[in-house]
């Protein structure tokens, strides 16, 4: 087995999970209600989600916060969606701090606003010792930036492998992703663990990122576990 695939194959306990978070326009649409209260209902299905990976012993959850192509949307969107990831570090850090949680960024976050990046660097420094749960928040994040990025600094020190890019990786620190789920229907990666999914198991649903509850991510373990895992072997 080579040395980026996972250690373990049959059923298996899912150690690492990351969630392409999709659909809080349409359950917003579904409702005739502004996009922003989607997404306001998406930040307390963050919240859900973190508290039930916690309680379900996973020790990594990614999830795709702010992608690189998001800046695209309407400059009034970027500013609610900044507001409402600020509203959840103030309002909810102390709890994840004082549950053993560990925050992570993945992503090139400094290009956000200084007032962000601030809140942000504070969060990761107060919770960098804990040892429970790493919730690992992907911000102005790509996939194929990141593989540059760690390809050149994979480079700069010897020759490039799948391993030494492995090891420049964003996720460098974190086990390797077992399971990646995407809410809404959508069935693509745009862009997302796209090195880091090589080996995962895909869960599309059509359940809508706000209505995702905890109970969806239990159904999504036990399914991961009753899948069998090859690994390109037999
Ligand atoms: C997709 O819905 C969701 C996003 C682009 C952003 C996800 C962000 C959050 C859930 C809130 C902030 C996150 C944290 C960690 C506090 P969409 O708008 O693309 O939905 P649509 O495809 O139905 O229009």
């Amino acid at each position: 087995m080579a040395k980026s695939e996972p250690a373990k194959s049959g059923p298996a306990v899912a150690r690492h999970v990351a969630i392409i978070m999709d659909g809080n326009g349409r359950w917003a649409k579904k409702r005739h209600l502004p996009r922003a209260l989607g997404h306001q209902r998406g930040v307390e299905a963050v919240r859900r989600v973190v508290r039930g990976a916690r309680e379900l012993g996973l020790e990594a959850l990614t999830l795709y916060a702010f992608s690189t192509e998001n800046w695209r949307r309407p400059e009034e969107e970027v500013s609610d969606l900044m507001s409402l990831m600020k509203r959840f570090i103030l309002s909810d850090l102390d709890e994840f701090a004082a549950a053993g949680v560990r925050l992570k960024i993945i992503g090139d976050y400094k290009a956000f606003k200084p007032d962000v990046v601030e809140l942000v660097e504070g969060a990761v420094a107060r919770t960098a010792a804990n040892t429970g749960t790493t919730l690992a928040v992907a911000l102005n994040y790509g996939s194929q930036d990141e593989i540059a990025r760690a390809a050149t600094k994979a480079a700069e020190k010897g020759p490039i492998t799948p391993e030494t890019i492995a090891a420049e990786l964003d996720t460098a620190d974190l086990p390797p992703l077992d399971l990646l789920i995407r809410t809404s229907g959508e069935v693509r990666l745009s862009n997302f663990l796209l090195w880091q999914a090589a080996y995962a198991e895909m869960l599309f649903t059509d359940v809508l990122w706000p209505d995702f509850s905890v109970d969806h991510l239990r159904e999504a373990l036990e399914e991961f576990a009753n899948r069998e895992r090859r690994y390109g072997g037999r």
